[in-house]
């Protein structure tokens, strides 16, 4: 296996897992159970992401514009989310990992979240990896949902404009509290964003994959990681700027 750098790794990994659906029709099988397959890959690299010592993981589990695909779909993919969560909430507390949700959870199905809250109630003390998965989650809703409760404050008095900085404006957001993703990985050789973190991604080191999601192994979680060590992360500066700065901190 390649070597990965503990100290080089990103603090926040966000994952678009992708292509379930492409994965169960080329062997003709039904796309659900391309997603049943994909969920053994989360356990994969939840567990692996906890193991390495990333601080957080957020997994894009089911966007906003998924609500329009076949109601079938939809229905088979909010049981598998249930049956997921339950059935590693107790490996979740072995971990020492913290449950956390992001999106539109006003949209999701009253005993969906039901076992949400559960498992975050129960995984609330947990001071390991943080967990989040992106819920009904889309980055434009989000933008204009924390828009609006930010209009609301303002006209209850709580904000004025001069206040409104990144940072205020971060706070209002759903993923408030959270650092920004360091690296994203999308894997079914998809080359787009699907409207996710559009705010959190600004600096974001991305990272695509023709492997879809299903057959997505420790190895390539590896490879994929050790591509990101050798990333010169920038910022808008220059890369002597960057090398002075290592020189610095490595004082
Ligand atoms: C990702 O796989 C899972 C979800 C979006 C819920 P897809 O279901 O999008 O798989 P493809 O892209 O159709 O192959
Ligand atoms: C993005 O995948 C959403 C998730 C992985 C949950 P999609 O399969 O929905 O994205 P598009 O439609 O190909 O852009
Ligand atoms: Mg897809």
């Amino acid at each position: 296996m390649i070597p990965i750098d503990p100290h080089k790794l990103p603090v926040h990994l966000a994952v678009i897992m992708d292509g379930n659906g492409r994965w169960a029709q080329q062997r003709m099988l039904r796309r659900i159970v391309g997603h049943q397959r994909g969920a053994e890959t989360v356990k994969m690299v939840v567990e692996q992401s906890s193991l390495l010592g990333i601080k957080y993981l957020t997994l894009f589990a089911f966007s906003s514009e998924n609500w329009s695909r076949p109601a079938l779909e939809v229905r088979a993919l909010m049981t598998l989310l249930k049956k997921y969560i339950r059935q590693e909430t107790a490996r979740m507390m072995r971990k020492n990992i913290r449950y956390n949700v992001i999106g539109n959870r006003n949209d999701l199905p009253d005993d969906v979240n039901e076992t949400l809250d559960e498992a975050m109630q129960k995984t609330a003390a947990n001071t390991g990896m943080v967990l989040t998965l992106a819920l009904s989650y889309g980055g434009r809703q989000e933008l204009s949902r924390a828009a609006a409760r930010l209009a609301q404050d303002a006209v209850d008095g709580l904000v004025t404009p001069d206040k409104i900085t990144t940072e205020l404006f971060e706070s209002y957001l759903d993923t408030g509290g959270l650092p920004d993703p360091d690296f994203l990985i999308r894997t079914s050789g998809e080359m787009r964003i699907s409207n996710f973190l559009l705010w959190q991604l600004a600096y974001t080191e991305l990272y695509f994959t023709e492997t879809n999601w299903p057959d997505f192994t420790i190895n390539e979680l590896h490879k994929a990681l050790t591509d990101f060590q050798s990333r010169e992360r920038r910022f808008g500066l220059t890369s002597d700027q960057i090398s002075r700065r290592g020189d610095i901190s490595n004082v």
